[in-house]
């Protein structure tokens, strides 16, 4: 019934395609999905071994330091938080005495500070932080102590090192050479947060060895004997985050690899043949929209915002273009996880109705318009879905990430499930909304205690509370060294059964 309507309604639109009509003819909602996570777009806690060859691999971008003048015993700090002078004058780090790297090879960094200015070299060699870019002066390599890697000296772009010569003099210029503690120009490096996406990986490994790297990942680590796995094993559809760069594959801009379009060719063919469904989720976008490792960030600050627009939406008519057509195409996401306040509701609100426009030039598959993460009412974006059809939102759901959850015993997560959970849920679905979508929840949880038992109850729960999601739910993730994050581990042990 309700697709015959929406037959009639499409055949009075004349640019549209008819040969993808019979795409969702045969999609049967709700959907029970898994995403393939940390396939197409790198996610470095799911799988670290795939960064182990990678030279200094604990230097990677968006790594932050702190740098400690053993001599003072005092920590560098870029004034202000920015735009003036490097000091070295701090008995305690946080933000301003933290720097970011952008990683120039295995040992050669941009450092960035927190208000974003790039660190390099004033008149008489004082050190500062006043560049909106990184500039070749701007470079420093970090010479590590053999034996003891985070006792570190700076090399400056004049082939001087960096010293702390008082507290409030900080210049590159020395000449010396001990690993001493009173020598000005030794630091301890503190390592107090790191990033492991995509752009780390293929910038880590570099131009020569990651297009090599990638493909031997994109060939392995999701074949078609895993499409049979999950077709046998009770779902009926995949969620494939990719990332922005697909969209210029074979060749996008740096350090990105060409090829991942050809992996998520494979997964249609895949997925066809095990008759199953694809939900394209686009996870990463240009300057990303919530500074997480899985947004593609160099850095991890959130940038994307109005001037990006224009651009994300060219990401998804290459994808409504590419895959359009095909018969597995169940819905194409519009992003992942945008980040409140830093991914504004207007900026937002404007990239979803010129998104969804993008995705009806050449398909009639679901549009997915993605709760923001933070505080922001998931219903904010049903006035705007109301004026598009088949559109779907996605909550995630993760009993993680928040004291609350370890701080709760294994029965309340369970009853917070039956609870919370379900009146949130059941709220969405009868506002009479769009479609609603439980896109990533998982079988770990809060507690490191729970026994095998408690995580059965723990997944039965949640297949009990998001089966009534109308569109449909997808577990995160099918593949993972974690356990309890990997469907296919969940299934193989008999903690979750779906036939
Ligand atoms: C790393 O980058 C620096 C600065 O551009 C350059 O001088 C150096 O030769 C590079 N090292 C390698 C191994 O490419």
């Amino acid at each position: 019934m309700v697709y015959l309507a929406f037959l009639l309604f499409f055949n009075l639109i004349p640019c549209f395609p008819s040969s993808s009509h019979a795409q969702n003819a045969n999609l049967n909602l709700p959907l029970r999905a898994v995403n393939l996570g940390n396939w197409l777009v790198t996610e470095g806690w799911m799988q670290p071994s795939r960064f182990d060859g990678i030279v200094n691999k604990d230097l990677l971008d968006g790594t932050q330091v702190q740098f400690l003048s053993t001599r003072l015993n005092k920590y560098l700090c870029a004034e202000s938080g920015g735009g003036t002078i490097i000091v070295a004058n701090r008995a305690s780090a946080s933000g301003w005495e933290t720097f970011r790297l952008w990683r120039v090879n295995a040992s050669y960094f941009n450092f960035r500070v927190f208000f974003k200015q790039f660190v390099g070299l004033g008149n008489q060699g004082v050190v500062q932080a006043v560049l909106n870019g990184p500039t070749n002066s701007a470079t420093f390599e970090i010479v590590r102590r053999n034996g003891d890697p985070n006792k570190v000296r700076l090399r400056a772009s004049n082939g001087l090192f960096l010293q702390a010569q008082s507290e409030t003099r900080v210049t590159a210029d020395y000449r010396g050479s001990s690993w001493d503690d009173w020598d000005p120009s030794v630091f301890r490096m503190t390592i107090v947060n790191t990033l492991q996406g995509e752009y780390q990986i293929t910038n880590g490994y570099g131009p020569d060895r990651a297009p090599q790297v990638m493909q031997v990942h994109w060939n392995s680590y999701i074949t078609e004997q895993d499409f049979n796995f999950m077709s046998s094993n009770g779902l009926d559809a995949v969620r494939v985050p990719v990332g922005w760069w697909i969209a210029q594959d074979p060749n996008p801009p740096r350090p990105f690899v060409g090829g991942s379009s050809r992996a998520l060719d494979n997964a249609f063919t895949w997925a066809e043949k095990y008759g199953m469904k694809v939900i394209i989720d686009l996870h990463a976008v240009k300057d990303s929209q919530n500074g997480n490792d899985h947004s593609g960030t160099r850095d991890g600050f959130q940038e994307w915002g109005d001037s990006n627009i224009g651009e994300t939406v060219a990401v998804i008519e290459y994808l409504a273009a590419r895959y359009g057509g095909r018969l597995g195409l169940a819905a194409i996401e519009l992003m992942n996880e945008p980040l409140a306040p830093g991914a504004t509701f207007d900026a937002l609100a404007k990239y979803y109705r010129a998104g969804y426009d993008a995705v009806r030039k050449h398909t009639d598959a679901y549009v997915i318009l993605s709760a923001r993460l933070g505080p922001a009412d998931p219903q904010e974006f049903f006035s705007l879905a109301s004026s598009m059809n088949r559109v779907v939102i996605d909550v995630h759901n993760y009993n993680l990430f928040s004291d609350m959850f370890s701080s709760m015993s294994v029965q309340q997560n369970i009853d917070y499930i039956y609870n919370q959970r379900a009146s949130d849920l059941g709220r969405l679905i009868s506002a009479n909304g769009p479609r609603v979508f439980v896109g990533e929840w998982t079988g770990e949880f809060g507690r490191n205690d729970a026994s095998t038992e408690d995580y059965k109850r723990f997944a039965r729960a949640q297949l009990d509370v998001y089966g009534p999601a109308t569109f449909g739910w997808a577990y995160w993730t099918y593949k993972c060294v974690y356990n309890h994050w990997s469907l296919k581990w969940m299934i193989e042990n008999n903690y979750i059964n779906l036939n």
